[in-house]
């Protein structure tokens, strides 16, 4: 049996896989698009992360290929239909590193309402710019987390010392006790963009979710709004977020992801180097705790399913 990683996995989670399958050949190297859609060839198992793209066509080359593993929560990067017609099972790790995209997200709220990121490049080019940058406290305001998933919960429970209104917006009917239980008030998706002082977005990409938040949106919100995206880039209109940070109808933006990634386009760049965004490459899950649990918790559901193969 050959399985391949090739986006990085956790070193004590490799170390896990090679003990439980001794047997099994296993390489790491990161194959991009065409050399990985020759190289898949000959896998039985693939394990990637978020860069490895499992495209159609890559899919199709994957003769031996039964499982594909995803370190992580998105699967927005495996083509599902592609693998289930050819029987590949995918699995991932849901969960397994929320506390850290949870933790980030707080990390980006407070460096946009303190201008911690201004802060610190001010400084560095020797300026002292104590009176412009006046911030703002979390403490009474209301955040609206669109999405009440495991990270959406974890972000509510970090910010319970901040004594804020929260407001969640979820597809799914959120029971009345656990809306007590997290001090929440489930609203619709109009109420929270209408009423949220900070909008934090938590849900997966897909056509539902391609640009939820676009000029329509960003034409209801509050002025001062804050926007953090650590879910999915195409969940925000890119272009229509720098038009409403321009026009300064958005305070700030903290960004850990992009409509492409890493970002290249005009917009991007600008977007990258507007004042008032604090962005970061898709490291919402890079923790070292995090990677070592979404790698041991994979290591686990792939040795159960080879163990069967
Ligand atoms: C995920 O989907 O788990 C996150 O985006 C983290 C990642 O894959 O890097």
């Amino acid at each position: 049996m050959w399985i391949h990683i090739n986006d990085p996995l956790a070193e004590e989670a490799t170390e896990k896989l090679k003990n439980a399958l001794p047997e099994a050949k296993i390489t790491i190297e990161h194959f991009e698009k065409e050399e990985l859609k020759e190289k898949i060839k000959d896998f039985d198992i693939l394990i990637i992360r978020s860069a490895t793209k499992a495209t159609k066509d890559i899919i199709e080359n994957g003769k031996n290929l039964k499982l594909i593993a995803r370190a992580g929560m998105g699967l927005d990067n495996v083509d599902l239909n592609a693998a289930k017609e050819k029987g590949i099972k995918v699995i991932n790790t849901p969960g397994a590193n929320s506390l850290s995209v949870a933790e980030l997200v707080v990390g980006y709220i407070l460096s946009i309402y303190r201008h911690i990121v201004t802060g610190t490049v001010t400084l560095r080019e020797g300026k002292w710019e104590k009176k412009s940058l006046k911030g703002f406290e979390l403490t009474g305001k209301t955040l609206g987390i669109v999405g009440f998933g495991h990270i959406g919960k974890l972000v509510r429970k970090l910010v319970t010392g901040f004594d804020m209104k929260v407001l969640v917006f979820d597809v799914f009917e959120i029971p009345e006790e656990v809306q007590k239980e997290n001090n929440v008030k489930q609203v619709s998706f109009e109420e929270l963009i209408k009423n949220s002082d900070i909008i934090t977005l938590h849900v997966p990409l897909n056509e539902k979710t391609k640009h939820l938040i676009s000029e329509k949106e960003f034409e209801m919100m509050k002025d001062n709004v804050v926007l953090i995206n650590a879910a999915r880039g195409g969940v925000v209109d890119e272009k229509a977020l720098l038009k409403y940070l321009e026009n300064g109808k958005v305070l700030g933006a903290g960004l850990d992801v992009f409509e492409t990634e890493p970002p290249i386009s005009e917009i991007q760049m600008k977007l990258l180097n507007h004042p008032m965004v604090v962005a970061t490459p898709h490291i919402g899950a890079t923790t070292k705790e995090a990677q070592r649990r979404v790698g041991l918790e994979l290591v686990d559901k792939i040795v159960e399913i080879a163990k069967n193969m």
